[in-house]
C-alpha cells in the first residue's frame, strides 16, 4: 500500500478526551449548516462582547451585492478578548513565551505583563495622534513587540497593516501608501539564523518613494543595537515612546464589522491585494479553529512556527491562541540554526503540545536526514499542524514518524488569507487521517467542486473548489477596491466564493487540494503573483518581456522559472543572468529570488497574443512530451526553441 491510501485512525483515548469526536463532529457540523444562525449565535457567547449581537448573519455572493456582515449590531474589542478577560483567571499564566534566534535566548510574558504593555503602546500611539479607523503598518521582526503592535492597534481600533519583514522597500512603500498609514512600527534590525537584515534602513529607503511623505513617525524597537540612521523630527524610538505611558488604557468599543486589520496578499495579476478583515467574525473564528482544529486544551504550550507577518502568524499565533488564554511560543529564528535539531529541541525546551508548521520547513529538515532529531525526545507533542500548501505524503509520514515519534495525529489544514482561519482540515479526535488530504469541512464550511462552467460535480470527483455560503472569518472586501474584490471572488461562478484551488474529493467525501489554478505561485509557502514578478522584470532596461511560472521543487514546493526575451541589442550572459536575479530580490524580497531564468528568443503566444502558460509550465516541468495543443500558436517553432535549451532536466 502506498502512503497515500494509508489510513491512520483516531486513537480511542484521544478522541475520549478530544474537544470533539467523529459523532460530535458530525453532530455539530450538520447544526452548523442546517442553522448557522443558530449555531454562530451560540458559538458569539465564548467571547466577551461589551454588546452581545442579536443580528448573526446578513451575508450576500450574489456579484451584484456583495455584502458580508456577521454579529452587525454587536460591539467588542479584539484586545480586551485576549487579554482583559484573562486576568483574573490567568493573570499570571505565561501569554508569550518568545525563543530567540540565538538558543541562550528566551523570554517569558505572562498575560497581566502583556496586558500592561499593550496598555502602554496604545497610550503611546494616542499621543502620536492615532486614532479609532486609522492604518498603522508594521514591518517588525518575530519579536514579541510585534504581538504587543498589533494588539495595541486593536486595543484603540486603529487597524494594523503588517508587512512581512523579508518584503523589499518598494513593496513596503507600496503598502504603506495604499493602506495611508502616518505611523510605522518597527526595530533596527531582525535577527533570523545569525544574520541581521537592516529593518530600520529598508523603512528608510521607502520613505523615499513617492506617497510616503504621509508618515510622520516611525517608532523603532531596539532589537539589536545594530547602527541606524535617525530623522530626528519623524524618528521615535519605542522604548522612549512606551515605558514612560500609563499601564491601563481603555479598550475602545468596537462594532464587530469594524476594520480589525488589513494584510495584502498576491493575486493572479496586478498589485497586492489588502484583505480587510473585521473584528466580530475574525476573532471569534480564529479562537473557534484554534480549539478545535488544534485540540487545543488549558495550560498547553503551542506553537505555531509560521511568521506575524502572514495570515498564518496573525490568526495561530496572535488572535486565536491568545483569545483562548492560550500559551503561544514565538520563535525568532530559522528551524536550522545553529543545527538542524533547533527545532526539536526548542520543542523539548519549551514542553510544546502542539506544533503547527508547514510542508516546505519539513522537507528542509528532511533533506539532512532522521538523525537530526536525535538531539530531543520531543514527548511532549501532542497534535502536529500543517498549512500553507499541499503536503507530499512522503513530507507527512517523515512529519508523523520523526518528529511526533509516530504518536501524533496531524491536521492538515487549508485555509487562505481571505478566508480568516482554516476551512478544510482534520479535528485531531474525530477525523481518521489521510496523508496528503485534508480531508473535511470545519463547522459552517460548505465546500463545492465546479466544472469549468460552473455546475455543481457531485461525488467522488475533481473540480475547482468554491464554498457555498459564507462563514464569520470571511474577508469583507480589499482595502480601497470593492470592485476588485467581487471580481476576483465572486465574478468567477454566480453566487459563490471562488478560492482558486483546484481539489479533488475522494469517495469517502475527503478533500485533497491539487493547488492553485490561476497565475498564483506558491513558494514555500508564500503566495506570490505572476504579473508581479513579470512587471518587476520588464522594468530592467535590458529585458523586453518575461514569463513568469512555477516548477515542481523538491524543497519549496513550487520553484521560480522565468522565460525572458532581451531587448534587441542586448547579449545574453551568465552576468546579466546574476543580475535580473539580483533584480527581482531587491525589487520585490528574497521570497521572489528567481531559481531558474532561462532565455527565451520568443514566447509561445496565439494569434492574438496571449502568452500560453500551459506550455511555458510543462517545459519548465520538463515534461515536453505531450504538449496538447499548440496549433493555435502564431509560431509554433518557438517551443521547439525552448525545449530545447530548457533548463530543468
Ligand atoms: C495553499 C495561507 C494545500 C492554497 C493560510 C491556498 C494549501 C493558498 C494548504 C493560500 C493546504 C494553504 N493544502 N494547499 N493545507 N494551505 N494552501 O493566503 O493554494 O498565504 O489557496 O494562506 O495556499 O495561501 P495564503
Amino acid at each position: 500500500m502506498t502512503e497515500q491510501q494509508k489510513v491512520y485512525p483516531v486513537a480511542e483515548e484521544f478522541a475520549a478526551n478530544a474537544w470533539a469526536d467523529n459523532e460530535a463532529y458530525l453532530s455539530l457540523y450538520q447544526r452548523s449548516v442546517d442553522d448557522p444562525e443558530g449555531f454562530w449565535a451560540e458559538q458569539a457567547e465564548s467571547l466577551d462582547w461589551f454588546k452581545a449581537p442579536t443580528k448573526i448573519k446578513n451575508t450576500s455572493f450574489a456579484a451584484s451585492n456583495v455584502d458580508i456582515r456577521w454579529f452587525e449590531d454587536g460591539e467588542l474589542n479584539a484586545a480586551y478578548n485576549c487579554l482583559d478577560r484573562h486576568l483574573e483567571t490567568r493573570g499570571d499564566q505565561p501569554a508569550i513565551i518568545w525563543e530567540g534566534d540565538d538558543p541562550g535566548q528566551d523570554k517569558t510574558i505572562t498575560y497581566r505583563e502583556l496586558h500592561a504593555e499593550v496598555c502602554r503602546l496604545s497610550n503611546a500611539l494616542k499621543e502620536m495622534g492615532v486614532t479609532k479607523g486609522d492604518t498603522v503598518t508594521l514591518y517588525m521582526p518575530m519579536i514579541p513587540e510585534a504581538s504587543v503592535a498589533m494588539l495595541a492597534c486593536a486595543r484603540i481600533g486603529a487597524i494594523h497593516s503588517v508587512v512581512f519583514g523579508g518584503f523589499s522597500p518598494d513593496a513596503l512603500a507600496q503598502r504603506v501608501v495604499d493602506a495611508q498609514s502616518r505611523v510605522v512600527i518597527t526595530a533596527d534590525e531582525s535577527v533570523r539564523g545569525g544574520k541581521h537584515v537592516p529593518l530600520k534602513d529598508n523603512v528608510d529607503a521607502a520613505m523615499t518613494r513617492d506617497g510616503t511623505d504621509i508618515v510622520d513617525k516611525v517608532l523603532v524597537v531596539r532589537r539589536t543595537g545594530g547602527e541606524i540612521e535617525w530623522h530626528d523630527d519623524r524618528d521615535a524610538w519605542y522604548h522612549e515612546w512606551v515605558d514612560r505611558q500609563s499601564s491601563e488604557c481603555p479598550a475602545e468599543k468596537m462594532n464587530a464589522e469594524d476594520a480589525l486589520f488589513i494584510l495584502y496578499t498576491s493575486g493572479s495579476t496586478g498589485r497586492p491585494k489588502g484583505l480587510k478583515h473585521t473584528t466580530g467574525g475574525y476573532l471569534l473564528y480564529a479562537a473557534l479553529t484554534h480549539r478545535y482544529v488544534f485540540d487545543y486544551h488549558e495550560g498547553e504550550v503551542y506553537w505555531c512556527s509560521a511568521d506575524v507577518g502572514w495570515v498564518t502568524g496573525h490568526s495561530y499565533i496572535v488572535y486565536g491562541p491568545l483569545a483562548n488564554g492560550a500559551t503561544t511560543l514565538m520563535f525568532e529564528g530559522v528551524p536550522s540554526y545553529p543545527t538542524h535539531g533547533r527545532l526539536g529541541e526548542i520543542i523539548d525546551k519549551h514542553q510544546v503540545s502542539i506544533l503547527y508548521t508547514s510542508p516546505t520547513a519539513i522537507r528542509a529538515l528532511m533533506a539532512h536526514g532522521e538523525n537530526i532529531m536525535d538531539s530531543s525526545q520531543r514527548d511532549s507533542l501532542r497534535v502536529l499542524g500543517s498549512v500553507g500548501e499541499p503536503i507530499n505524503p512522503e513530507a507527512w509520514s517523515w512529519f508523523h514518524r520523526v518528529i511526533g515519534n509516530s504518536r501524533c495525529p496531524i491536521v492538515d489544514t487549508w485555509w487562505q488569507t481571505e478566508t480568516g482561519g482554516i476551512m478544510i482540515t482534520p479535528l485531531p479526535g474525530a477525523t481518521d487521517l489521510k496523508p496528503g488530504s485534508a480531508t473535511r469541512p470545519f463547522f459552517g464550511v460548505r465546500p463545492a467542486l465546479l466544472d469549468n462552467e460552473g455546475n455543481v460535480l457531485e461525488g467522488a470527483t475533481s473540480g475547482n473548489l468554491v464554498l457555498l455560503d459564507s462563514w464569520p472569518g470571511q474577508a469583507r472586501t480589499i482595502w480601497n477596491d470593492h470592485e476588485r474584490f467581487v471580481q476576483t471572488y465572486f465574478s468567477p461562478y454566480e453566487g459563490v466564493y471562488f478560492t482558486g484551488d483546484g481539489c479533488r474529493r475522494d469517495e469517502d467525501g475527503y478533500y485533497w487540494i491539487t493547488g492553485r489554478i490561476d497565475d498564483v505561485l506558491n513558494v514555500s509557502g508564500h503566495r506570490m503573483g505572476t504579473a508581479e514578478i513579470e512587471s518587476s522584470l520588464v522594468a530592467h532596461s535590458a529585458v523586453a518581456e518575461a514569463a513568469v511560472v512555477g516548477y515542481p521543487h523538491d524543497i519549496k514546493g513550487q520553484g521560480i522559472y522565468i522565460y525572458v526575451t532581451l531587448g534587441d541589442d542586448v547579449e545574453p550572459s551568465e552576468e546579466l543572468r546574476k543580475e535580473l536575479t539580483q533584480w527581482v530580490r531587491k525589487d520585490i524580497g528574497p521570497i521572489a529570488t528567481p531559481d531558474v531564468i532561462q532565455w527565451a528568443p520568443g514566447l509561445p503566444k496565439t494569434r492574438s497574443g496571449k502568452i500560453m502558460r500551459r506550455i511555458l509550465r510543462k517545459i519548465a516541468a520538463n515534461e515536453c512530451e505531450g504538449l496538447g495543443d499548440t496549433s493555435t500558436l502564431a509560431d509554433p517553432s518557438v517551443v521547439d526553441e525552448l525545449i530545447e535549451h530548457r533548463a530543468n532536466r
